[in-house]
Order: structure tokens, then sequence, then C-alpha cells
């Protein structure tokens, strides 16, 4: 029950009203009082204690004038006891659920109006990647030798003792397998497994699944045991490339090379072979290009030198042809495996080459 409507506790007797006329002042002030109750609603918690406190069936406004005004009453009063009630009781109910309405369709246009898509805000900026420098580099070299008349293929970077050493004319115990610090996979003796230490191996893969000629670069992630510096990673990208035809020379690998340090590095830039082993390879030979850095006067990313070790490269050897079922009277071809992460720090003039695994995005940004 309101808290200041105490008159409908009492009876009429106790009130005093004995005639028509103050009844009807009675039933005006329990009028007036809904009324003002009615519009302070505004929410649809309001709304039902609004509607218990008058409807309720117990302790309503309108129970309470029946118990304590309607029934007590003689019947001198009781007709105009009646009609006030009535009266009051249409009015009330149709009062409330008027207000529902109005509350309903407020709410519905409260969700309506949060669904609204105000096209005059600002955008939300959604930050776009780029292409990683190591990816760019990598699909730069690969569009050079596409041109050449390259395929580019991918091999497993998890391989065999056999493809990563012993088809690579490096039976075990081969001193030579320690130029490269291996990982090994934690299998049992007879299968051991390897992480590729180089993209060599996809010679042996590619020469095993075709009959020459073959023309193909390999570019991939290999992985050594080596401490990181400003010059080495533990993972880094090489691109092999292999090149084997009745007639190949090695004046076709010097020319192929010449050719991709010029449309790589740019028109002035050198290169020379030195000469160097590979059991792979007969005769081996690294490639160094002049420095970009300081075209060939000598600076600290040449370590004075003006020169920059490339790739290892060579005459594929003999023995090689002999794991592929290759005849090495009728065959001959060049291969080269380059360090890609180093031809990108040197072309952009990065001075240590661990910041391309750092994902730090001030850096990467700088190469959109
Ligand atoms: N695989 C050699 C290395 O990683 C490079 C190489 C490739 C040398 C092909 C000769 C021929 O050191």
């Amino acid at each position: 029950m309101p808290e200041n409507l105490p008159i409908v506790e009492q009876t009429l007797e106790q009130l005093g009203a004995d005639t028509p006329e103050r009844v009807a002042a009675l039933f005006a002030k329990v009028r007036s009082e809904f009324d003002q109750a009615v519009t302070a609603v505004s929410d649809e918690v309001s709304w039902h204690v609004l509607r218990d406190g008058w409807l309720g069936r117990k302790a309503g406004v309108l129970a309470l004038v029946t118990d304590n005004w309607l029934k007590p009453s003689g019947p001198a009063m009781k007709p105009a006891v009646g009609r006030g009630l009535n009266e009051l009781r249409g009015h009330v109910e149709s009062a409330i659920e008027e207000r529902r309405k109005q509350i309903e369709a407020q709410a519905a246009e409260r969700a309506a109006a949060a669904e609204r898509i105000d096209f005059s805000l600002p955008g939300v900026e959604r930050a776009l990647g780029t292409r990683h420098l190591v990816r760019q580099t990598l699909e730069e070299i690969e569009r050079i030798f596409l041109r050449l008349g390259f395929a580019v293929v991918d091999g497993p970077e998890i391989e065999t003792p056999y493809y990563n050493f012993e088809a690579l004319n490096m039976p075990e115990f081969h001193p030579a397998r320690d130029m490269w610090d291996t990982f090994y996979v934690d299998t049992p003796a007879p299968n051991q497994l390897v992480l590729r230490t180089h993209t060599s191996p996809m010679q042996i893969r590619t020469m095993e699944r075709q009959p020459p000629p073959v023309r193909v670069i390999v570019p991939g992630k290999v992985y050594r045991r080596d401490n990181p510096d400003a010059s080495h990673l533990f993972m880094f990208h090489q691109i092999e490339g292999l090149a084997v035809d009745n007639d190949i020379t090695f004046a076709d690998f010097k020319g192929t090379i010449e050719f991709f340090v010029h449309e790589f590095l740019g028109k002035s830039a050198r290169t020379r072979l030195r000469p160097s082993y590979f059991p792979f390879t007969e005769p081996s030979a690294e490639v160094d290009a002049t420095c970009i850095v300081c075209s060939g006067r000598g600076c600290r990313v040449c370590k004075q030198t003006g020169w920059l070790e490339i790739m290892g490269a060579g005459m594929v050897d003999p023995a090689v042809y002999g794991f592929v079922g290759y005849d090495p009277k009728k065959v001959s071809g060049f291969a080269f495996g380059m360090g890609v992460d180093r031809l990108a720090i040197l072309k952009y003039g990065i001075d240590d080459i661990q910041v391309l695994m750092q994902n730090d995005v001030r850096f990467l940004r700088q190469f959109p």
C-alpha cells in the first residue's frame, strides 16, 4: 500500500464520511494520489511496484477500499461507495495498462536506437601487415631465376641423414659432415632424422624424381647449431639452385650468377669466385659480391675487404649422379646455395642479422 494513503486503512465511520459528498471527496483524494503515482512510473520495475500496490489481491489499495470502506458500510451509503469504487477500479486498471504499453514502446525505441548505425562516426583503422623482409627477398630472388627458366620447388625441413649427407657424397663418419653443426631429432638410431643443415638435399630429391634436364631453385629454412650473433642465426633461409643437362659448363654457372648479382644488387655490383671445397661439387667455389654498403672501398659490414660472401657453389660432383641414377658421362651441371638472410641485410645495409627474427614492428614497418 502506498505510504501516503493511510485513509484506506480506516473505515468510513472512523473517517467521519457520513454523506455521499464526503465519500466522493475521499475517492477523489485516492484517485489523485494514484494519478501522481502512475506518472512517476518510468520503467518496468517501478511499474510492477505500482501494479502490486494498487491491484494486489490482499493489500492493494483497491482491496483495502473494498474491505474497509465498502464491506462495513450500511445500506444508506453502500450504493455511493460501490459506484465510487467501480469508477476508481476502471480508472486504475486502464491507466496501469496504458502505462505498460508506453514503457514497452520506450524500451523498444531505445533498443532500436542502440542498433542504428551512425555513418558519421569515424571508422576503425585495422593495421595491415606487410610481407616480412626475408619473404620479400626470397620472392625477389625467385622472380630473377624464374625469368631464366628455373622452376621453384619445396622440400622437407626434417631430413634423413641419407639426403642431408650420404647422397651428397658424405658417408657416415666423413669429416665433411662437421662443416655443418647439425640438430638431430630425438629418434632411435636406425630412424635417425636431422633438421636439414642446407637445402642441398633437394638436389637429390629433385634428380630422383625426374630425368635431366633439371633447372630448379629451392627456397626454404635450414638449421644449424650455431650461437646467434650479428651474422649467425640457428635457423635461416637458403635458396638452392641446380642446373643439370648434357653440356652445362662452369661458364654457364658464372654467367648465371653474374646475371643474378646484377639484378639483385645492381649493375655496378661485381662478383668474384674463390676456390673452395664441398663434397658434392667439383670444382667448388665461394662467390663473393662487392660490398654494396661501401661500393667495395671497405667498411665494417665487409670487414674492410670490400667483398661479401653470398653463396657456396660448384659443378655437381660426378659421384652424386651415381646416387640418383644419372649417367655421369652424359650429364653435367652446377649447383649453388645462397644465404637469403645475409643477402637481405646486405642489400638493405642492416648491420645485425638477428633483427630479422625479432619481429619488432618498428623495424619491419621500414620495409612495406
Ligand atoms: N649446401 C652448401 C652450404 O650450405 C652450399 C652449396 C650448395 C655448395 C650447392 C655447393 C653447391 O654450405
